[in-house]
């Protein structure tokens, strides 16, 4: 533990410093986008009722040729395979799929979906994968490359392979950092040539590229850092371990230029007022922290590569995007069913669709498409759930809000559905439609 002055320097320097705030332009022009395409949402919900999950798969093409375009103007052999985990619904990856992209997959369950797809390239990472799950990886070795996550897990690969009397292509993920909670994830750099050496004593496994994966990264600092430490390991590896390598997985975690939305307590210095000032309701204000367009994520690392790997191994670079690419395909539909004050709503749905407390922490806008309005009112928008943290926001865009009004919450695409829970209310299915640009005309 700090001392308590250390904390309160600490403390004073947040404060100082709080998190920029979003620019009212930029909200505005965001939601006024959705509402001119209300007609189209509410011409869903009049067809499927509420909550819904709404899937716009133009939109996931689109970030699909994005951000392989941006990576393959800079890396010619370039693959990208989006991770299932950030949203499941079996339409995005097959919709990916058909856009040529793989998937990366967590779980045998995450890998029978993929399957079931039809994917033809897929890769299977993760700590903790169980027999059964590397059993069912061997049994698709021609579609599947298994991302090692430990010494135990490539021995147990191979006592898989053996049974099936297969070979089934490897990589080994290395840790991004040896101390804390993300040393579950893979292996040290340092143990890189003693796991290559053990992955040669393993006839049924084809051990031919590395992997690694840094998280919610707003610019690719993180990224191209562990590419030069890479390199450094690299280059002490014996040459024919170097030339076994055919490709390095750069993983995922690529924030969307919109950058990260922020309710006061998703910031340092409104928890810290949380937690101090004992208030319990900090004001409506939201903050934005910057992320950089995919093509500096890019670029950047594209350069880092051809400094730092590209000499040392001829490889081809995988990366394994999320969030990325589905977080603004998804927008959720409520119906306000109760007011109960003029500043107090709730809804049909609850967070029990995202799967936790999000919008307490999370800012997304509530569009009342009913009542349309390019200015934001402050209300309480609460769901149905029995429990008081069931909050989508504390305020809408809307000239007022009315029982019966259809509400939107556009871009929940990431880590949301795949999050939803079965909790007190039924799930809320899932309708696919085609935004398009200009006045929408919405296609079922
Ligand atoms: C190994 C791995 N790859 C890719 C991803 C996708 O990350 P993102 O959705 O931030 O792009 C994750 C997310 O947790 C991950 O653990």
């Amino acid at each position: 533990m700090k001392a308590p002055e250390q904390i309160l320097q600490k403390a004073a320097a947040v404060l100082r410093q709080p998190a920029p705030v979003l620019d009212p332009h930029e909200l505005r022009a965001y939601v006024l986008a959705f509402i001119s395409q209300a007609d189209g949402f509410l011409a869903l919900a009049g067809r499927y009722g509420s909550p819904l999950y709404l899937l716009d798969e133009t939109t996931l093409r689109r970030r699909a040729l994005e951000f392989t375009s941006a990576f393959g103007n800079f890396l010619p052999q370039f693959q990208a395979y989006f991770a299932v985990k950030s949203n499941n619904h079996p339409d995005v990856a097959a919709s990916l799929v058909n856009c040529g992209l793989g998937l990366d997959v967590s779980s045998g369950r995450e890998l029978e979906l993929a399957l079931r797809c039809d994917c033809r390239d897929i890769i299977f990472s993760g700590p903790g994968k169980t027999d059964a799950e590397l059993g069912l990886a061997a049994a698709h070795n021609a579609a599947v490359t298994v991302l090692i996550d430990s010494f135990g897990e490539l021995e147990r690969l191979e006592q898989a392979a053996r049974r099936q009397n297969c070979c089934v292509n490897g990589g080994v993920r290395l840790t991004t950092d040896e101390r804390g909670l993300w040393r579950k994830f893979g292996i040290p750099l340092a143990a890189l040539e003693k796991f290559m050496q053990a992955a040669r004593q393993c006839p049924h496994i084809n051990l031919h590229g590395l992997q690694f994966h840094t998280s919610w990264n707003l610019d690719p600092g993180p990224q191209t850092a562990f590419i030069v430490r890479l390199g450094e390991t690299l280059r002490h590896l014996p040459q024919p371990y170097r030339s076994a390598i055919t490709f390095v997985d750069i993983g995922g975690g690529y924030w969307p230029s919109r950058g990260e939305w922020l309710q006061p307590a998703g910031t340092a210095s409104g928890r810290l007022h949380l937690a101090v000032a004992a208030e319990n309701h900090l004001p409506a204000e939201h903050y934005r922290l910057a992320a950089k367009p995919i093509e500096i994520f890019a670029e950047e690392i594209a350069a880092a590569l051809s400094a730092h790997l590209f000499p040392l191994a001829s490889c081809s670079i995988k990366a394994e995007p999320g969030r990325w690419l589905c977080d603004d395909a998804m927008h959720l539909l409520l119906t306000v069913v109760d007011k109960k004050a003029d500043d107090l709503v709730i809804t049909d749905g609850g967070i029990h669709m995202v799967g936790w407390e999000r919008f307490e922490i999370d800012y997304a806008p509530v569009i009342n498409l009913s009542r349309p309005s390019a200015t934001e009112r402050p209300g309480f928008i609460l769901g149905s759930l029995c429990t008081p943290h069931d909050v989508w926001g504390y305020g809408y865009f809307g000239e007022g809000i009315e029982p019966g009004d259809i509400l939107l919450i556009p871009g929940q695409g990431a880590y949301t559905y795949s999050l939803r829970q079965e909790f007190i209310k039924p799930p809320a299915q899932t309708v696919k439609y085609a935004s398009q640009l200009g006045p929408t005309h919405l296609e079922i």
